[in-house]
């Protein structure tokens, strides 16, 4: 089961369902679950065209997905991967949910992209069982999947989620508990930085970009892939950077707390460091 059908939720329920596994598909709003889907079926047509599936394995990978707002659903589920909110209260709550709905040999991962794994398992009666599984945006193209080992996570658990992975087509990389892990805590510092240099008018985000791009070889300019991102996303990594290290150089701009506050959350919205035609 994948709780939370937003960008990245589909995804995740989009590549296990087109390996085959039966994926369950949740969502609090039953307009996520809609939208979840019409995206992963845009997706799938999309690969039909570009003869990378056929129709029939596109067919095969709908009639593996169903939805449901009911978590009490994730009973009979081996595997489930929450992908909600970047927000500690809300996934704590949904993990004791988890703990108390599903078997006790149930693998229950997080999709975070920068809280800690062990605080989230402590609500847990099975912190052994529990881990982190953190796919990249956009997730049926991206290779990476970031394995983030809590404090308590077994060997065991661990070797069932790389090998899953591995089953996916994509390749894990073990990390260790620490804010941000390895990608957000390199990423994130640097898009905190495009936005101050926009913030402190020394560049349009347009150019900002252009120079990443153009400069550094990137295939994305840093705002750019903030919107891409959720600037919402952006800003609650940047908090949990800042409050985990205690350290100034992660001061999430205030600009992006401006754009957060105006509901500019990129793409998701329509409008973020670039206006888009939803
Ligand atoms: P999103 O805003 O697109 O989707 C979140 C979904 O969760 C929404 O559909 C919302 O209705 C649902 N939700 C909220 N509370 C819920 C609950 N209690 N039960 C069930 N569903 C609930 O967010 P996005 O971008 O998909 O991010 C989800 C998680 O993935 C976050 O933890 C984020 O940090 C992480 N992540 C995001 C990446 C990105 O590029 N956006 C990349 C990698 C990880």
């Amino acid at each position: 089961m994948v709780i939370g059908a937003g960008q990245m939720g589909a995804g995740i329920a989009q590549v296990f369902a087109q390996t085959g596994f039966e994926v369950k598909l949740n969502d609090i709003a039953e307009q996520s679950l809609e939208k979840g889907i019409a995206t992963i079926e845009k997706n799938l047509s999309r690969s039909v065209k570009k003869e990378r599936i056929t129709e029939q394995e596109k067919s095969d990978t709908i009639n593996n997905l169903t939805t449901t707002t009911n978590i009490e659903d994730a009973k009979d589920r081996d595997l489930v991967i929450e992908a909600v909110v970047e927000n500690m209260d809300v996934k704590t709550k949904v993990f004791s949910q988890l703990d108390e709905i599903t078997p006790e040999h149930t693998i229950l991962a997080s999709n975070t992209s920068s809280l800690p794994i062990t605080e989230i398992a402590a609500v847990t009666n099975r912190p052994e069982k529990v881990i982190g599984m953190h796919f990249m945006n956009p997730v049926p193209v991206m290779k990476l999947v970031e394995i983030i080992r809590g404090l308590a996570t077994s060997d065991e658990t661990y070797k069932t989620i790389e090998d899953a992975t591995k089953s996916l087509n994509k390749t894990p990389v073990e990390v260790n508990d620490f804010p941000g892990f390895v990608s957000n805590r390199v990423l994130m510092p640097m898009i905190n930085e495009a936005i101050y240099t926009v913030y402190e008018g020394v560049a349009t985000p347009e150019s900002v970009d252009e120079v990443m791009k153009l400069g550094m070889n990137h295939p994305m300019g840093p705002l750019t892939l903030a919107d891409f991102i959720g600037l919402d996303t952006c800003l609650y990594i940047m908090e949990v950077l800042y409050e985990g290290f205690g350290d100034s150089k992660y001061r999430p701009c205030p600009l992006l707390r401006k754009y957060v506050k105006a509901g500019w959350l990129g793409r998701k919205t329509g409008r973020g460091f670039y206006v888009y035609d939803n």
